[in-house]
C-alpha cells in the first residue's frame, strides 16, 4: 500500500520532474522549494521507496486549500489519484478543518472527473484566472468539499 510522508528538499528534483511530465503548466522547483518554506502541507505519496505522487495543502483557520495534487504520468488509471485525494481528506478531517477548497482548470477533465467523485462541488469561477497556451487566459473552477 502506498503512503504519505513529509516532502523534504531531497524530493524536489523528483518532484519537480513529475510535475513537469504531468501538467501543461507546471510548477517550477522554486515554487515546490518557496511551498515548503511557507509551511504549507507537503506530501509525498510513495510506495517501496518510488515516489507515486505528492500533494500540497495550504491551511488556513478552518480550511484547506489543496494547491497541487499529481499523480506520474505512468501511473494514471490505477485508483491512485481517488486514494491520495481521499487520504487528504482524512488528513484534513483529522486537522478538523471544516472544508476543503481547490481551483481547476475547466479542460482539465481527469482533475474535475476526480474531484466530483470524491464529492466536491462547483461553487464559483474565477474568470481568466490561469495563463493558458494561447493569449487568451483560462478560468477557475472553484470546488469545495465539506469535511
Ligand atoms: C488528475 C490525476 C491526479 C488523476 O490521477 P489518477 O491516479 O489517474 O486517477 P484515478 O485512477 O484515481 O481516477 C479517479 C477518477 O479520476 C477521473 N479521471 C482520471 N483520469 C481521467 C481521464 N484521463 N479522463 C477522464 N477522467 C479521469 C475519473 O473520474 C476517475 O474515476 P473512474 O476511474 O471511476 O472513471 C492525474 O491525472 C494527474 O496527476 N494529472 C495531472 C495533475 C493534475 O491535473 N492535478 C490536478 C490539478 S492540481
Amino acid at each position: 500500500m502506498p503512503s504519505l510522508r513529509e516532502m523534504g528538499h531531497a524530493d524536489l528534483d523528483t518532484v519537480t520532474r513529475i510535475e513537469q511530465s504531468a501538467h501543461a503548466h507546471p510548477w517550477t522547483r522554486g515554487n515546490f522549494s518557496d511551498a515548503l518554506g511557507s509551511g504549507y502541507l507537503c506530501k509525498v505519496y510513495e510506495q517501496g521507496g518510488v515516489t507515486l505522487g505528492y500533494v500540497v495543502l495550504m491551511l488556513a483557520v478552518d480550511e484547506a486549500q489543496l494547491l497541487n495534487l499529481t499523480i506520474a504520468a505512468e501511473h494514471w488509471r490505477k485508483g491512485l489519484g481517488r486514494a491520495l485525494l481521499s487520504e487528504s481528506l482524512n488528513m484534513a478531517h483529522g486537522l478538523k478543518l471544516r472544508r476543503m477548497l481547490l481551483e481547476v482548470r475547466p479542460s482539465n477533465t481527469a482533475a474535475l472527473g476526480l474531484y466530483r467523485g470524491a464529492g466536491f462541488r462547483e461553487i464559483g469561477l474565477r474568470r481568466r484566472y490561469y495563463p493558458a497556451d494561447n493569449t487568451e487566459r483560462e478560468d477557475a473552477i472553484v470546488m469545495e468539499r465539506l469535511l
